[in-house]
């Protein structure tokens, strides 16, 4: 009863309670419906609001102690800087692969604090880690970016505004900086400056330094192209390839350009640095150009140019012949024959009297095809001695042609052993032959392959040629010249610079000081300039002046080499001001090359440097291309301007003072000293004040 009782008392029906609710239900759910389409649309418009709009366009992915990179959205770049944000290092600009917007990145590594990560869906990753390996004055970040598909193409670049590079490769008009620079994108690799003027030369490092404190150092395993745009920057690419190269390198940041150097240069060269033989320092080297067609005609004009070289008082010499005329002495036959009756006539013709001469002799890694050694070398079985391509069809060896001095000519493979140790024992007995101390390598630049338009192998990719041939040399002592280097400052070898024309622009006189600065920074403190006056035209300098002025200026190199006589450009006071120098290289220049050939050795620290070496803060200083600096307690400021006899000298060092060496006068470091008077007979040296 109760039961029923408590059942019925309801007066609403539950169906009039039922239909109320849903109509209540229907207006609220159409009203939450209608606030989540708003909030929907808020929200959209909100994301879209901060991805697009209020997102900050700079944010930091990295922190290192001092410094950290900062993602610029809006110019896709990464900027090194310093936490303070006072000083930006470098701006590099990565935004270079085909991806119209570009999302906020956001570190896919975040629980590493030392990594960042980041992928470009089906394009590229890129990581880059920090580096602790440095002295606490240095901070590195590792930056790799791995393609992802093969055909994606790597390219980052480095910006030149309100930064001066320096480092990478010479060019056929040198530059110091390098800002002042145009290159169209090539591989990055030794070529030939004489055949290929517009292409990258004879000393290379994968290796850039920038005035904010920056080196940038690429690594060494991958093909590179790098292209450089004046005064805006230069890029450094990988093709795209199958392997799918990574584009890797570091770049390190430090407190001035000069002791990141220090600390990053010492990278250059992880062996163990040996020093040339010094010897040819005192002997001012002659080039003799023979147009003789037999050896013993050659050989009467040798012994004669010897002769005169003496006469003139002008000392010891070395005596250059080239690639042609070492042939020609080296066919003819020598063999000292005891015949009794024409014992004496035969022993002027003697090899042993051909080493009184004190020859440099010339050879190369090439073989003429016309010529008769080529046919001998078929003859004793030695045609895969050279280059050569394998047939597809029955495996058969065909070497490949290049030209070589306008010859067609096969180049030694270097990675062959039977052709090298061939190929040492030939230069060798040649050089005891002719009794030379000397022996220059020609030819060691250029790949054979990438300029035939082929693909390299078995090694010989990129510049190994160049690298093997290094130290294929050195195995014949420390007596070697080679005209091109790279990854081998370590070793004793001088290096030959290339040909300059016979003016005053940057192809020829004013090229000097901006290659020996950029040799010297590289680590390759032994290298021979190109002779007085220029050999690039082969022809005899007539310009007095130019003679003057080249000549003041090679005196402070390691090796003064001559081209045109003295006697042939010029007037005879000339003359006796080239003895002048010649002795001022021996008794002031030598000692100071050895005192700090002793600080290269321990320290890796260049013997020519740049006035920025001791005022890397002052930004005139980025810019001086005329002037250097032997160690830091002698500045050379030589004329580079036909008929000046004036010139701005930048005096570096605010701690310094500087004496002139002329008037003994005593000036303060840190300063510009304007049209300094400097008549055609005289060189402006000034020598760092000591006590
Ligand atoms: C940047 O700031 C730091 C600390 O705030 C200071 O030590 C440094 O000298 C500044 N550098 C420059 C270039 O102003
Ligand atoms: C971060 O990654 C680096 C390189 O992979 C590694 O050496 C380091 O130990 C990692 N650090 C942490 C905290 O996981
Ligand atoms: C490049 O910059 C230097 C120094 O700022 C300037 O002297 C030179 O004229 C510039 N060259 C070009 C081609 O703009
Ligand atoms: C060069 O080699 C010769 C002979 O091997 C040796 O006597 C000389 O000391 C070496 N010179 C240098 C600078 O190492
Ligand atoms: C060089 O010689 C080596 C050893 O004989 C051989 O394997 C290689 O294919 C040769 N390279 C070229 C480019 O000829
Ligand atoms: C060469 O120099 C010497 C002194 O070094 C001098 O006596 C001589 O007159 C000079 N000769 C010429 C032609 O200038």
């Amino acid at each position: 009863m109760l039961h029923t009782r408590t059942r019925n008392p309801s007066p609403v029906p539950d169906v009039n309670w039922d239909s109320g609710l849903k109509e209540m239900n229907e207006t609220w759910k159409g009203a939450v419906g209608c606030l989540g389409v708003a909030i929907f649309f808020i929200m959209t418009i909100g994301i879209i609001y901060w991805q697009v709009v209020d997102q900050p366009n700079k944010n930091w992915i990295l922190k290192g102690r001092f410094s950290g990179l900062i993602w610029e959205r809006s110019t896709q770049t990464l900027v090194v800087q310093t936490l303070s944000e006072n000083k930006t290092f470098a701006e590099i600009d990565i935004g270079n692969f085909p991806v119209m917007e570009q999302p906020f990145v956001k570190n896919l590594c975040w629980l590493n604090k030392t990594e960042f990560c980041y992928t470009w869906d089906s394009v590229t990753e890129l990581k880059i880690s920090l580096d602790h390996s440095f002295s606490a004055g240095t901070e590195c970040y590792s930056i790799t970016w791995t393609p992802i598909h093969c055909d994606v193409k790597l390219k980052d670049c480095f910006s030149m505004t309100d930064v001066s590079w320096y480092g990478g490769a010479t060019s056929s008009a040198q530059q110091w900086p390098m800002n002042n620079v145009n290159m169209p994108l090539q591989p990055f690799i030794i070529n030939n400056l004489k055949s290929s003027p517009s292409a990258y030369g004879s000393v290379l490092e994968r290796y850039f330094l920038g005035s904010t404190g920056i080196a940038v150092l690429i690594s060494p395993d991958v093909p590179v192209s790098v292209s450089i745009e004046r005064n805006k920057s230069f890029c450094v690419e990988t093709p795209p390839s199958t392997d799918m190269s990574p584009l890797q390198y570091t770049v390190c940041v430090g407190e001035t350009i000069q002791s990141v150097h220090q600390e990053m240069g010492s990278l250059l060269y992880e062996k163990q640095r040996r020093l040339p033989n010094t010897e040819i320092l005192w002997m001012p080297l002659w080039k003799h150009y023979g147009i003789s067609d037999s050896a013993a005609k050659l050989e009467r004009e040798l012994r004669s140019f010897h002769n005169k070289l003496r006469r003139l008082g002008l000392g010891e010499c070395l005596i250059a012949i080239d690639e042609h005329s070492t042939m020609l002495l080296s066919n003819k036959d020598h063999k000292l024959t005891v015949n009794q009756g024409e014992k004496s006539r035969r022993q002027r013709r003697d090899p042993y009297l051909l080493k009184n001469l004190n020859l440099l002799i010339t050879t190369s890694p090439y073989a003429s095809v016309n010529s008769e050694q080529f046919q001998m070398y078929l003859r004793e079985d030695k045609e895969n001695y050279w280059l050569s391509l394998h047939s597809k069809l029955d495996g058969s060896l065909s070497p490949v042609l290049t030209k070589w001095k306008g010859q067609f000519s096969v180049r030694l493979n270097i990675t062959s052993k039977p052709a090298i140790d061939w190929y040492l024992n030939t230069v060798t007995s040649l050089k005891n032959k002719l009794g030379a101390e000397y022996v220059a390598f020609e030819g060691v630049e250029g790949n054979t392959f990438i300029e035939q338009s082929m693909q390299p192998s078995g090694g010989l990719e990129d510049d190994h040629y160049t690298g093997f041939l290094a130290s294929l040399v050195d195995k014949l002592g420390n007596s070697t010249i080679i005209t091109a280097s790279t990854r081998s400052n370590y070793l004793p070898i001088f290096v030959q610079m290339s040909p300059l024309h016979s003016d005053w622009s940057y192809t020829g006189l004013k090229g000097i000081i901006p290659s020996v600065l950029h040799y010297s920074l590289l680590g390759y403190n032994y290298f021979i300039p190109d002779a007085i006056g220029g050999t690039f035209s082969g022809e005899f300098l007539t310009d007095e002046e130019l003679f003057i002025r080249w000549l003041q200026i090679v005196t402070f190199l390691p090796v003064m080499s001559f081209n045109t006589p003295p006697w042939v450009c010029c007037d005879d006071w000339v003359l006796n001001l080239t003895r002048q120098y010649i002795q001022k290289h021996q008794d002031f220049v030598i000692p100071l090359l050895t005192k700090y050939a002793d600080e290269w050795l321990s320290l890796g620290t260049p013997i020519y440097r740049p006035v920025w070496w001791i005022s890397p803060n002052d930004p005139l200083a980025f810019m001086v291309d005329d002037e250097f600096l032997i160690g830091d307690e002698v500045l050379v400021a030589p004329i580079t301007k036909q008929g000046d006899v004036h010139r701005d000298i930048f005096l570096p060092g605010s701690s310094y003072q500087w004496v002139d060496m002329k008037t003994s006068q005593v000036f303060d470091g840190g300063t510009l000293l304007k049209n300094y008077r400097c008549s055609l007979l005289e060189i402006p040296v000034f020598v760092k004040k000591t006590s």
